[in-house]
């Protein structure tokens, strides 16, 4: 956790700016996607679900929000909680809380539904943060996952070269199988949607 959040306390204060360009060229329109997913696991639930999102950085999803979700939202990285907790967007009860995806703080079946965006290429075990979100999202609830990937070949050598770069400077993986992990980590995987030459991956996953 230590490296990670070395990492992300000192983009955090740029981040928003430098993911302009990404969110108007459709990252934007991906994330309203993949809480549209979210929303739907949450319909008929109790005072309209929990909602957990893991590594929530500065709150850019915040906007997308189900409104009646009650939600937490984990992130290791103090900086970047640090802006999330003053975003105008910061749904009404949206507890932030300082955890990483590998031991979240939360009992078995907690939520309904749990979420991670642009996530699983930082965690450092993706092995033990699935099996975290399994844990936590009751039995027929839904993980919602919108990550960057190991694209197909012949791109994905040029990802596996770009890996050899991104993981010293940034602890980001630019070739992650992150769709094979969750199926390994026991979630049922329901649905993978690529996008962008399969650079990103919406992946809709059930819980059992
Ligand atoms: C590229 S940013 C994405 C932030 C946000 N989800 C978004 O879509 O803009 C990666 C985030 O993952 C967080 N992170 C890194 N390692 C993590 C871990 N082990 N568990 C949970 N979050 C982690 C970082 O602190 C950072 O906020």
């Amino acid at each position: 956790m230590a490296q990670n959040r070395h990492v992300y306390d000192r983009l955090a204060a740029g981040y928003d700016r430098a993911m302009r360009p990404c969110e108007r060229l459709g990252l934007g329109r991906l994330r309203r996607r993949a809480l549209a997913e979210v929303a739907a696991a949450l319909e008929g639930r109790p005072r309209g679900g929990r909602l957990l999102e893991v590594g929530a950085g500065t709150g850019a999803n915040f906007p997308f929000y189900p409104p009646s979700a009650r939600a937490a939202c984990a992130e290791p990285s103090r900086e970047m909680i640090l802006r999330a907790r003053d975003k105008a967007a910061r749904p009404e009860g949206a507890g932030l809380v300082r955890a990483v995806a590998e031991r979240l703080p939360f009992g078995d079946g907690t939520f309904d539904a749990a979420f991670a965006t642009l996530v699983f290429c930082s965690v450092a075990s993706p092995a033990e943060g699935l099996a975290e979100l399994r844990r936590v999202v009751r039995a027929g609830g839904r993980v919602v996952l919108l990550e960057h990937v190991r694209p197909p070949a012949p791109l994905g050598y040029a990802f596996d070269a770009l890996n050899l770069l991104t993981v010293p400077l940034f602890e980001d993986h630019f070739n992650r199988r992150t769709a094979e992990e969750a199926r390994r980590a026991g979630l049922r995987v329901e649905r993978v949607e690529g996008h962008l030459l399969g650079v990103i991956e919406l992946i809709v996953c059930r819980t059992v």
